[in-house]
């Protein structure tokens, strides 16, 4: 195939842009003018990637590839991963980057004669609100409640993806969990999801003897939280399964977490654990008074929904196209993604 990647300088991207090339894709990359130098560097090592300069910001988006009608021939296949990941994100910014951005690209789509797939990340956040079993094929309305303006932008986005995309294209929608780092190396990017909760640890540890004497940790978890953690590489296995062999259908949306749901108090226990603490977490119903202190410890305050989500992920599409995809247990890789935090 010929794939074009929007957002492949990212966490996710450049793993998948590695990935897609080693099963012999042949890639085309759509990167900010600023930051095409970086993208040259990051796959210095690869052969026969095109570099194209474009900002989803613009609405002549791919004005490089508009002069260039030959590339724009040549795309069977386009992956849209470029947004603005980041849980204190302004209202405007996440409009800007993640809903006027991908409707930039929806109208590019209409020039990309040969297009046959478009593959969308979006996230499991889009249904934020939701608890209980929550289905594939679910999106609640762009005007419900949201707790961060990422998870709003990103709701409206996968709405303008459903309703916008031309019906002669197969259109599917990745909807990752919350994205750690690779399960054998551990190696990550950023310090976000679970990260924040592992640098709060360390910095009640380095309290000294005052942290000696606390025994118990008070968090806003329930004890049917759950977490729907899923690492970078079994990510890339998963979604590149789905590129390399899509399901052809108008829209099919896959929530791409683990098999086995995480108790969110499970999963920070045992955090916990390995990061040599001795707090046991103490469950307690979410208050007022958790935003704020999630202020003062320099810590989004919205990530309390997180740890409070009941969402129960269905994923029947996923087992029914894809039933071999299965990921490793959190019990075992959560080591990893600790013992690399810790040499950081
Ligand atoms: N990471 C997670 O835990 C997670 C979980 C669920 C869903 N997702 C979704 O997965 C996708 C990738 O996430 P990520 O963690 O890899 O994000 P990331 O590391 O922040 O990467 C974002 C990518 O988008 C590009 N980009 C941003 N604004 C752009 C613009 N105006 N024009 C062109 N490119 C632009 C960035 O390019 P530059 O190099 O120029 O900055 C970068 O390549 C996102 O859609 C996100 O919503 C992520």
């Amino acid at each position: 195939m010929n794939i074009l990647i929007i957002g492949g300088t990212g966490f996710i991207g450049q793993r998948l842009v590695r990935r897609l090339h080693q099963e012999g894709q042949k890639i085309f990359l759509l990167v900010r003018p600023k930051s095409i130098e970086k993208a040259k560097r990051l796959f210095a090592d690869l052969s026969d990637i095109t570099f194209l300069r474009g900002d989803i910001e613009n609405t002549d988006l791919l004005a490089d590839v508009g002069q260039t009608g030959k590339v724009s021939d040549q795309i069977d296949c386009l992956i849209h991963l470029a947004a603005v990941y980041q849980l204190d994100i302004s209202p405007s910014e996440a409009y800007i980057q993640n809903v006027v951005g991908t409707q930039n690209v929806l109208k590019f789509i209409t020039r990309l004669k040969n297009l046959r797939y478009f593959h969308y990340f979006s996230t499991y956040a889009v249904n934020q609100v939701l608890s209980g079993q929550v289905k594939e094929s679910d999106l609640i309305p762009e005007s419900s409640h949201f707790f961060d303006e990422y998870a709003r932008s990103k709701n409206q986005a996968e709405h303008l993806v459903r309703e916008l995309t031309p019906k002669s294209i197969y259109t599917i929608i990745h909807r990752p969990g919350i994205v750690v780092g690779d399960s054998v190396t551990g190696e990550r990017d950023k310090d976000d999801g679970p990260y924040y909760f592992f640098n709060f640890i360390q910095k009640i540890k380095s309290l000294g003897k005052i942290s000696e004497k606390l025994k118990v940790l008070p968090l806003p978890v329930e004890s049917n939280s759950l977490m729907p953690v899923i690492p970078v590489n079994t990510l890339i296995e998963w979604s590149t399964q789905i590129i390399l062999t899509p399901v052809e259908r108008p829209i099919t949306c896959y929530h791409l977490v683990p098999k086995q749901e995480i108790k969110t108090k499970d999963f920070l226990q045992l955090s916990i654990d390995l990061l040599n603490s001795p707090l046991k977490i103490v469950g307690i119903s979410v208050s007022g008074m958790f935003p704020p202190i999630f202020k003062l410890l320099r810590l989004p305050e919205q990530l309390v929904f997180y740890m409070k989500s009941r969402a129960r992920l269905d994923r029947s599409q996923l087992e029914a196209d894809y039933p071999e995809l299965t990921g490793p247990d959190y019990k075992e890789y959560l080591p990893n993604l600790i013992k690399a935090f810790l040499a950081k």
